[in-house]
């Protein structure tokens, strides 16, 4: 196989989350996140893992950049712990939660590493949930606030900046399906809370552009998938169409063209008036952006299912009689996710001919989880990063404008309702010792970097 270049200039990196690294809970004043509540209520992660300790990253960030440093990372994407910063949600920045942040970034600039802050990775503070969470657009007035500490004291060092990471995930993974924090099953208050980190993204965005420092680039990452349907069945092409708007165009098509899907009254009135909408929103979440952060693991293939969901609500929120029906040739992951590269390539085609004057993109997650063990190669993961680099950059090719690419992950961790059972990292964690253990995958990536 030829060997795999790219622009140049093209950004590498790897990406974590808070809550999944950083352990440390109690230290310098944090406050409880609802990821912190959801994974002490029992039965609600894979063994009762929690993230108090995670990989200790708050103590070992130093050796952590040395390992960037090491594998020559261009870029690392971290999100900042929101309630580090503002332990109940509101007030004025907590010095020790910053200074944290302060001491990675100087880090990080020391070795040569560009960082790049996602502002929100899921761990709302506990207070902001108690008191109505994404469901209350009050939650996107103080994100806008909470975003603006942040950016006032890391902004002159750091020049990317990411608001949400995949609002899908905190809306309808949260709030309606119930596998991620808080745990609601509720199909009005997933589509208010898809809203509402919408606004918060919009607010936040125009906040940081008032206090811009220099030409820090803004943006936001949404997890996308393309959709097929399974088969040619008018049955499955009618859920592949109710897919693709649940997954891509509830977000796409406000942020990426100001306006609201086509069919969404349809889908949900039965569950929402909408009447969380306000004029002007539209105007805000749709403000451009300077990158689009593009997450993506798999495509979707959409099957016609009835549901037998009892919960009428949920069902319309999440389910709306569809399942995934992937080709059952395609290999899986640990997660149970299909390998398939040329979705990826698919989906950078589709964003490029859906929205006109789409931003550069950064894909900001990719990779996949293995069940490793120390000293073995894991060849499936270095087979998984080379092909979907390869779509990525056959569509660069076809004019996709891709400017960058980050890994999951730099190291293993917690891996949200999962725990610790699932390994996307470069490196592996022995978790008993914190001992980290470069993969093969991390040889590979080295030398990829190294060449391009
Ligand atoms: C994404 C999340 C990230 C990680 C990967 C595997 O949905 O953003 O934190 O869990 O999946």
């Amino acid at each position: 196989m030829s060997e795999l270049r790219f622009p140049d200039g093209f950004l590498w990196g790897a990406a974590t989350a808070s809550y999944q690294i950083e352990g440390a809970v109690h230290e310098d004043g944090r406050g409880r996140s609802i990821w912190d509540t959801f994974a002490h209520t029992p039965g609600r992660t894979a063994r009762g893992d929690t993230g108090d300790v995670a990989c200790d990253h708050y103590h070992r960030y130093r050796e952590d950049v040395a390992l960037m440093r090491e594998l020559g990372l261009g870029a690392y994407r971290f999100s900042v712990a929101w309630p580090r910063i503002q332990p109940d949600g509101k007030g004025p920045a907590n010095p020790a939660g910053l200074d944290f942040y302060q001491r990675l970034v100087d880090e990080l600039l020391a070795g040569g590493i560009t960082p790049c802050v996602t502002l929100y990775h899921w761990d709302l503070p506990q207070a902001l949930e108690d008191a109505g969470g994404w469901r209350a657009r009050e939650t996107a007035e103080r994100f806008a606030e909470y975003a603006t500490l942040v950016h006032a004291a890391l902004a002159d060092r750091v020049p990317m900046w990411i608001t949400l990471n995949e609002p899908y995930c905190s809306a309808f993974v949260g709030y309606a399906e119930g596998r991620h924090a808080p745990g609601a099953r509720e199909g009005h208050g997933a589509l208010a809370a898809a809203h509402h980190l919408l606004v918060g993204h919009g607010l936040a965005l125009r906040a940081l552009r008032e206090q811009r420092r220099g030409d820090e680039r803004l943006g936001l990452t949404l997890n996308l998938n393309h959709v097929r349907p399974a088969t040619s069945d008018p049955a499955d092409v009618a859920a592949a169409g109710r897919a693709e708007l649940l997954y891509n165009r509830v977000f796409t098509d406000p942020v990426l063209a100001a306006r609201w899907p086509d069919g969404e009254r349809e889908l949900w009135s039965s569950i929402t008036d909408f009447s969380f909408r306000r004029d002007g929103d539209l105007d805000l979440i749709g403000q451009p952006l300077d990158f689009l952060g593009l997450n993506n693991y798999f495509p979707s293939y959409a099957k016609h299912a009835p549901t037998a969901d009892e919960d009428p609500a949920h069902r319309a929120a999440t389910d709306i009689d569809m399942l995934e029906n992937p080709p059952a040739e395609l290999p899986r992951t640990a997660m149970g996710w299909p390998v398939e590269p040329d979705g990826l390539g698919r989906l950078l085609r589709w964003l490029r001919d859906e929205y006109p004057g789409l931003p550069p993109i950064h894909i900001t997650e990719n990779g996949s989880a293995y069940p490793d063990t120390p000293g073995v190669d894991d060849t499936a993961r270095v087979a998984y990063l080379d092909s979907h680099l390869r779509a990525v950059r056959a569509a660069i090719e076809d004019g996709v404008d891709v400017r960058g690419y980050f890994c999951w992950t730099l190291m293993d961790n917690f891996e949200w309702a999962y725990g610790y059972t699932k390994r996307f990292g470069l490196v592996y964690v022995d978790y008993p010792t914190q001992r980290r253990i470069p993969k093969a995958s991390f040889r590979w990536y080295r030398e990829l970097i190294a060449r391009c």
